[in-house]
């Protein structure tokens, strides 16, 4: 699996994007450790604060189905189904993705590799 296929893969969910407010499309394709792929999309409500972004959308799929190991995830977007520009995950997503990952955890975006250290150095922790 190339960093390409995951981006593809990430593409292809953003075809079932829910964004009628926003009109942004999102997809993500997280790579489980064992190389298994969750997809996801964004999906959006009437009621704007209960949105799910793509990544989380991914995320919640894979762990729901009993992966919580994780070593890459890609994400496209954009408005009015452009997805060539970088999109980077929100703030949320990398709160969530820190839940189940360590900060070596491989972010693909259109314009190269990122790791999760990279966007979030420190992170929320109970302990
Ligand atoms: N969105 C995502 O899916 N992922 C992010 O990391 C940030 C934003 C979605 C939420 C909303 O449907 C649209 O993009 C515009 O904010």
């Amino acid at each position: 699996m190339t960093n390409q296929d995951l981006l593809n893969a990430a593409a292809n969910a953003a075809k079932y994007s829910y964004s009628k407010y926003s009109g942004f499309s999102v997809g993500a394709a997280l790579l489980c450790k064992d190389g298994t792929v969750f997809t996801g999309c964004n999906i959006e409500n009437s009621s704007f604060s209960l949105t799910n972004c793509a990544e989380r959308t991914a995320i919640f799929k894979a762990v729901s189905e009993g992966y919580t190991e994780f070593k890459a995830i890609a994400i496209v977007g954009g408005a009015e189904g452009d997805l060539s520009r970088p999109c980077c995950p929100c703030g949320a997503c990398l709160q969530v993705m820190s839940e189940f990952c360590d900060g070596d955890l491989s972010v693909i975006l259109t314009n190269g590799e990122f790791s999760l250290d990279d966007f979030l150095p420190m992170r929320f922790e109970l302990e």
